[in-house]
C-alpha cells in the first residue's frame, strides 16, 4: 500500500499512520528553501577558535586567522577544540560503535532509515532550485542513516540542485567508521553543543537517538530550513526492556518535542512501528551496546541479557520534522 510522504507505513500491518500535520506537503515543502539566503556565502564551515569562515585545502581547513585543522587519512576533521571537551575521548566508545556498524548492517534497522528518507525526500522535494542545499546529520554515529540518506536522495534529485551532505559526532571513532561508509561526505568530529556551521546556513538538520542543542540546532539552521528528529517512541526496544527493569516502564514520550519548543515548531509528526525476533547472542549483545542501558545497568542485568539466545521486541521510533519559530536566530 502506497502512503504519501511524508507518512510512513507501519511495516507490520501495511497501514499508514496519521500523522500530525500542522502544514500540508506543499506548505511544508515551500517553506523549505529561501534561494537567496545563503547566495552569499564562500563557506558554510565555521572556524571553532575564532568564528571566521574556514576554507578547504587538499589536506586541511583554515580561517583567515591561520587556525588550521588538519584532514586525517580517513578523510574527516577534527574541530573539538581539546580545551572544550569534557573527557579524553568523549562520545561512543570503539566497541560501541563496532557493535552499531555490525548491528545496523543487519539491515533491521533499514526500515527506520527508510522512514527517515521518505521524510527527508518530501521535504526536498521541489527544493534546491537555488544553489546546493546543505544537510546535517547531527550525532551522526558511524554514518548508517546519512549513507543510506545519500542513497536514496540521489535516485530522484537528477534535474535538481546537489546536496552537500555533512555528518558530525563528538566520537572520533564513530566518525573514522562513518568515513568508511562513503569518503566523500563531510564527516566532522565536533560536539552538538559548538557546531562548526555559520549561522543560516543548513537547510535541513538530521538528529537520531542522538543528544540535541535545539539553541545551537537553530542558530545554524536557516530561515526557512527543516529539523528532523527521529526518537524513541513508547513501546521502543520493549522485550528487551522488561528483561532489564522487572516493572517496564514506558519512554518519556514527548520529551524531545518539549525542549524544541524553545525554538522549534512542529510540522509534521509520523511512527514506525515492527517487531524483531533476534535469535542469536551476539545480536542481543550488539544491540544492547547501542542503547543508554549498556551503561546504566549493573553486572547482573547485564549477565541476564547475555544468558539469552533469542528475543523478540518491538521498534517503535517517533520521526518528527519541525521549523523554526519566528523570530528564533
Ligand atoms: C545512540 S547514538 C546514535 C548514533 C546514530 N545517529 C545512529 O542512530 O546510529 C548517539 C550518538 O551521539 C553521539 N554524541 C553524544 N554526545 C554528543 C555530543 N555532545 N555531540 C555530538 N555527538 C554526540 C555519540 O557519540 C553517538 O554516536
Ligand atoms: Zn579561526
Amino acid at each position: 500500500m502506497a502512503c504519501p510522504p511524508p507518512f510512513t507505513v507501519d511495516t507490520n500491518r501495511t497501514n499508514c499512520y496519521s500523522p500530525v500535520r500542522l502544514l500540508s506537503h506543499t506548505q511544508a515543502t515551500a517553506l523549505l528553501k529561501d534561494p537567496r539566503e545563503k547566495g552569499h556565502m564562500t563557506s558554510i564551515l565555521r572556524c571553532p577558535v575564532c568564528g571566521e569562515a574556514l576554507a578547504r585545502t587538499a589536506h586541511s581547513y583554515h580561517c583567515s586567522n591561520k587556525h588550521t585543522f588538519d584532514i586525517a587519512r580517513q578523510g574527516y576533521a577534527n574541530f573539538h577544540l581539546v580545551n572544550r571537551k569534557n573527557s579524553r575521548e568523549p562520545g561512543d566508545s570503539q566497541e560501541m560503535i563496532e557493535s552499531r556498524r555490525r548491528f545496523l548492517d543487519l539491515g533491521l534497522y533499514n526500515r527506520v532509515s527508510d522512514g527517515i528518507n521518505g521524510t527527508v525526500a518530501s521535504l526536498l522535494h521541489d527544493a534546491g532550485q537555488g544553489g546546493a542545499l546543505s544537510l546535517l546529520d547531527a550525532g551522526c554515529g558511524e554514518g548508517f542513516y546519512l549513507k543510506r540518506l545519500k542513497g536514496s536522495l540521489a535516485d530522484g534529485r537528477a534535474d535538481r540542485g546537489p546536496i552537500d551532505f555533512y555528518g558530525v559526532d563528538v566520537s572520533k571513532a564513530a566518525v573514522r567508521k562513518a568515513t568508511q561508509r562513503d569518503r566523500t561526505m563531510n564527516w566532522f568530529v565536533a560536539s552538538i553543543i559548538d557546531l562548526p556551521f555559520m549561522t543560516s546556513s543548513l537547510d535541513v538538520i538530521l538528529n537520531i537517538f542522538s543528544p540535541a542543542d535545539f539553541t545551537e540546532f537553530s542558530r545554524i539552521l536557516g530561515r526557512n530550513g527543516r529539523l528532523v528528529i527521529a526518537s524513541p517512541g513508547p513501546r521502543h526496544l520493549n522485550g528487551l526492556r522488561e528483561v532489564i527493569y522487572p516493572v517496564a516502564r514506558e519512554h518519556a514520550r514527548s520529551e524531545k518535542a518539549e525542549q524544541a519548543g524553545g525554538h522549534f515548531s512542529l510540522i509534521t509528526a509520523s511512527r514506525i512501528t515492527y517487531q524483531l525476533a533476534l535469535d542469536d547472542r551476539s545480536k542481543i549483545m550488539d544491540l544492547l551496546a547501542m542503547t543508554p542501558y549498556f551503561w546504566n545497568i549493573g553486572l547482573d542485568t547485564r549477565s541476564k541479557v547475555e544468558a539469552l539466545d533469542r528475543l523478540a521486541l518491538d521498534v517503535d521510533v517517533d520521526i518528527r520534522v519541525f521549523g523554526k519559530k519566528e523570530g528564533s536566530i
